[in-house]
């Protein structure tokens, strides 16, 4: 019996040890934890895709936006699914509008209606079918943001030149900061409160009638 009790003291001895060194690596790894959520680059500059973003802050699922009245002849459905990383969203909160090293997270899914009970409406498919990030680093971008787009939701993003109608678009149309937060609903009200929207934004919505 005695080799058996032996190798058993020995056992808890290692576990203790293992215990105890992973008590000690923990306070590392909760320092990591907050990184993730600001922007991170490659040497070329492309943007790293945020791991974690489906654990950040939703903000909306838009459903076939469309930003011409022409149809755009697609044959299928998609909804846009948009995050944020959570202290820019604090942030937003207290002041309706978004801090240095914001990141949101445009993601596009298919949108299907046949599987398992559904007869009606639509849901989202489980891959990513385009994943585009608009980031804030105002000491790195001259016009403060940024757009990126990713091949899939895994490689590094591309930074798209200035000029590109993503720019256009977002600074003419956006209610806050180039942001389209008329369409993310817990937002606008905030930024209606804090006095932060883009003045074309109100004009349009004053020529909507609202
Ligand atoms: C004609 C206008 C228009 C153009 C061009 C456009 N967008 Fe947007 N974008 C929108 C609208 C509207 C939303 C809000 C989507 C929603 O509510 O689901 C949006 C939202 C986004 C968001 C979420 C964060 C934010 O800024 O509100 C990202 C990221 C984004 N667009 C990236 C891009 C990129 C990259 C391009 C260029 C390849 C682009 N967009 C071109 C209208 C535009």
């Amino acid at each position: 019996m005695f080799p058996r009790t032996l190798f058993a003291a020995i056992g808890i001895g290692v576990l203790a040890v293992a215990v105890a060194a992973i008590v000690v690596a923990r306070p590392s790894t909760t320092v990591h934890a907050a990184a993730p959520s600001l922007p991170a680059y490659t040497p070329k500059g492309e943007l790293l895709p945020p791991a974690n973003y489906r654990e950040w802050i939703y903000l909306t699922s838009g459903i076939d936006m469309s930003y011409s009245p022409k149809d755009n002849g697609m044959d299928h459905s998609m909804f846009d699914n948009v995050f944020v990383n959570p202290e820019a969203y604090q942030g937003f909160l207290k002041t309706g509008t978004w801090l240095d090293k914001t990141v949101m997270v445009l993601e596009v899914r298919e949108a299907k209606s046949k599987g398992s009970i559904n007869v009606r409406g639509h849901f989202q498919g489980a891959g990513v079918m385009d994943f585009e990030v608009h980031v804030k680093d105002e000491a790195r971008f001259p016009g403060k943001w940024a757009f990126f787009s990713f091949d899939s939701d895994k490689g590094n993003g591309t930074l798209i030149p200035t000029g590109a109608p993503c720019y256009t678009c977002h600074a003419a149309h956006a209610a806050v900061d180039t942001t389209f937060v008329q369409f993310y609903p817990t937002l606008l009200p905030v930024a209606h409160a804090k006095g932060t929207l883009s003045p074309s934004f109100l004009k349009e919505e004053m020529s909507d009638g609202k």
